[in-house]
């Protein structure tokens, strides 16, 4: 059953059993079932939870919503490069913690957290741990065992999926309130048929993310172009995020003292996205730049290349030639 071979593909990506696995709707749902489903299944008792200032909104609006059901929430801070304490973690739980769920990678920067330790700390103290791993599968190890987490959400199309289809991994023992009531699907922990094309283009996805080789030469090319633009603006650029504990093919970099999307509007082709948003006509910083103490001035000029395993050196040269012409 194609249903059920995905779902084998998708296990053996992150080392795990393919019962262990609830297919859903993307990287969105999976959050949303790791912290609501939580929640509601220990609603017997206070309900603490930790996460961080620099989640994707798909943690941040669900712990907003369990604040308003009662939960409290405590949102750790990051450093300058994005990166969390594993010492603020040990420090922020209680006896009510229920929950730690802290993000693999950022979408923003690409920081990668400790999750190794943040997870062997969640364990000294029996609590539940999540990580949204949705931009670090197929690009970085997401091997359940190895980062001993409890859940762990994926997003199809962060790995070259289609789009509306993800997975959570939740290892076995591990009980949620489903989001989704009905009849016995997904172990009954989701209700409704699946769709047999969603699944088999996530597992086929799985089976091509196996094969991180091709990543070393993304991030060459990455850094290739880093080195490039630090060559053309020196003290004009700035890196944002974690010089090394960082995605392979995440570039996020600021032009201090220009609008990051000023400069992305006069590059054509360039499929980019910025660092800030401009409201009424005042520049607002990313929640995670913010949370990263980045100054306006240089946040406003924040601009995140992704690279992708099929970038080329040819385009890269393009976007630096273009990026010259812009700021020029
Ligand atoms: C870190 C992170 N988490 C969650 C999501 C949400 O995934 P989806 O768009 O599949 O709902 C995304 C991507 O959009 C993401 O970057």
């Amino acid at each position: 059953m194609i249903v059920e071979r995905s779902r084998q593909q998708v296990a053996t990506l992150l080392g795990c059993a393919p019962e262990e696995l609830v297919f859903t709707s993307g990287g969105s749902e999976a959050n949303n079932f790791a912290l609501k489903g939580t929640f509601f299944a220990r609603r017997d008792r206070a309900a603490h939870i930790i996460t961080t200032q620099v989640e994707h909104p798909s943690i941040l609006a669900p712990c907003g919503f369990l604040e308003r059901e009662g939960a409290r929430i405590t949102y750790l801070p990051v450093d300058s490069t994005g990166l969390l304490d594993p010492d603020d973690l040990r420090r922020a739980i209680t006896p009510d913690t229920i929950l730690i769920s802290i993000m693999h990678a950022n979408n923003e920067v690409g920081t990668v957290q400790p999750i190794e330790a943040c997870a062997r700390i969640a364990r000294e103290h029996g609590i539940r741990f999540h990580t949204d791993a949705a931009q670090s599968v197929g690009k970085i190890s997401t091997r359940v065992e190895e980062l001993g987490v409890d859940l762990l959400s994926i997003a199809g199309h962060k790995l070259y999926a289609p789009k509306g289809v993800g997975a959570l991994y939740v290892r076995a023992g591990t009980k949620l309130e489903p989001l989704i009531h009905g009849a016995g699907h997904e172990g009954g922990r989701r209700a409704g048929t699946e769709s047999a094309l969603l699944a088999a283009g996530l597992g086929a996805a799985c089976v091509l993310a196996n094969d991180l080789t091709p990543m070393k030469g993304v991030r060459e090319l990455r850094d290739r172009f880093w080195t490039s633009l630090q060559a053309r603006f020196g003290r004009r650029v700035v890196l944002n995020g974690h010089p090394e504990k960082r995605l392979p093919n995440t570039l996020n970099v600021s032009f201090v003292g220009r609008v990051g999307a000023d400069i992305l509007g006069a590059m054509e082709g360039v499929a980019a996205s910025t660092g800030s948003a401009c409201h009424s006509g005042r520049i607002e910083l990313s929640p995670v730049l913010a949370a990263m103490g980045v100054t306006p001035e240089v946040g406003m000029g924040a601009v995140r290349f992704s690279l992708g395993r099929e970038t080329r050196a040819e385009e890269i040269s393009a976007v630096v030639e273009a990026l010259s012409g812009v700021l020029s």
